[in-house]
């Protein structure tokens, strides 16, 4: 075992570096950094990696449910981590409780990064930073895409239905409407075509899409809708799942804006992006060039990461995922 003078060369270079890396970056995104944990926890992002890939390789919906659970964590309150928490006697309503994030998935896999985190440094890593390291690792599973994200993000201590009702776009918005809801949180019009690309994979409850089957929503392709109605019997019981995307529905591709085009998905807030010029010119540039996509999503989601972030003393770092400390 190393003692802690041995350790000083070590930790006087690492906040020599860190101060190094600060300078050079734009103040508006100093306070995030690639490498945040460098120090502290050196091995985090190899931890949080090998618990996503091994998740994602028994089963790949779970990697589209983690790159969804960055995206409702980070649009109510921020990535702060308040999708995780748990409803309690005294907060009965946390964002979790909030119905359309009952399909959220992910939640265990989160659990088990953060203990096998725990384990190695314990109480260092936030649970947003988490978030954010095994959606990038999915993008990577799934999608072969790489980026580096910056970390160094807080805990929430709070979590409401009403704030997530208030912050995630229903399926059935249009185009004027998600561009407001993206403006609200600071993203581009350009950052709602390309994240919306994550629609590639993964899949929806029938009761997301239904109201567009009957009547059938003339934007819809009819043969896709008539699939559709067979996948989507009114008489089930329980709402069965479709997935987003029928061509290649486990992997994180450009072929979401081939089939954006063909009026094959399944939400009125996919199909919208042709409504205008501009969105529309952007669906048609990535469905022909992938590489162009895929370096624009990694970048999207990197930004997507410093909504409302939590720095420094704001917020804790919890414990366990699912409870305040
Ligand atoms: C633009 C506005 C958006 C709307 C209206 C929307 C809506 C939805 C809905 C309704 C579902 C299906 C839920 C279900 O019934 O099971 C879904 C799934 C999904 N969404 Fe979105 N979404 C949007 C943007 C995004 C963004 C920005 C991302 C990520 C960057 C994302 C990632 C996903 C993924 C990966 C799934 C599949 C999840 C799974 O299989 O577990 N979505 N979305």
């Amino acid at each position: 075992m190393s003692s802690s003078r041995d350790q000083l060369p070590l930790l006087a270079s690492c906040f020599l570096f860190a101060l190094a890396i600060q300078a050079m970056l734009p103040t508006s995104s100093a306070s995030l950094q690639v490498g945040f944990y460098g120090c502290k926890c050196p091995k985090v992002e190899e931890i949080v990696r090998n618990v996503v890939y091994k998740a994602v390789a028994k089963n790949p919906r779970e990697g589209a449910g983690l790159i969804r659970l960055f995206f409702h964590d980070c649009f109510v309150r921020g990535c702060d981590a308040s999708v995780l928490l748990d409803p309690t006697r005294s907060n009965p309503t946390t964002e979790k409780t909030f119905p359309p994030n009952n399909s959220l998935e992910g939640f265990d896999v989160i659990d088990e990064a953060k203990a096998a985190v725990e384990h190695h440094c314990p109480g260092v890593v936030s649970c947003a930073d988490i978030i954010a390291f095994a959606a990038r690792d999915s993008a990577k599973f799934l999608g072969n895409i790489s980026y580096a994200i910056p970390s160094g993000r807080r805990d929430g201590r709070v979590s409401t239905a009403a704030e997530a009702l208030q912050s995630l776009p229903p399926p059935f918005f249009n185009l004027t409407q998600l561009k407001a809801n993206f403006a609200s949180k600071g993203l581009s019009v350009d950052d709602l075509v390309t994240l919306s690309g994550a629609h590639s994979v993964g899949d929806s409850h029938c009761s997301s899409f239904s109201s567009r089957l009957s009547p059938q929503d003339p934007s819809m392709n009819p043969s896709f809708a008539a699939l559709l109605r067979r996948k989507c019997p009114s008489t089930a019981s329980s709402s069965p799942h479709v997935d987003q995307d029928i061509v290649t529905p486990n992997k994180l591709d450009n072929q979401y804006y081939k089939n954006v085009k063909a009026h094959k998905v399944l939400f009125t807030s996919d199909q919208t992006l042709l409504s205008s010029p501009q969105t529309a010119a952007l669906v048609t540039s990535y469905a022909t060039n992938p590489i162009a996509w895929e370096a624009k999503f990694g970048a999207a989601m990197v930004k997507l990461g410093y909504v409302g972030v939590l720095t420094g003393n704001q917020g804790e770092v919890r414990k366990t995922c699912r409870v305040v400390n």
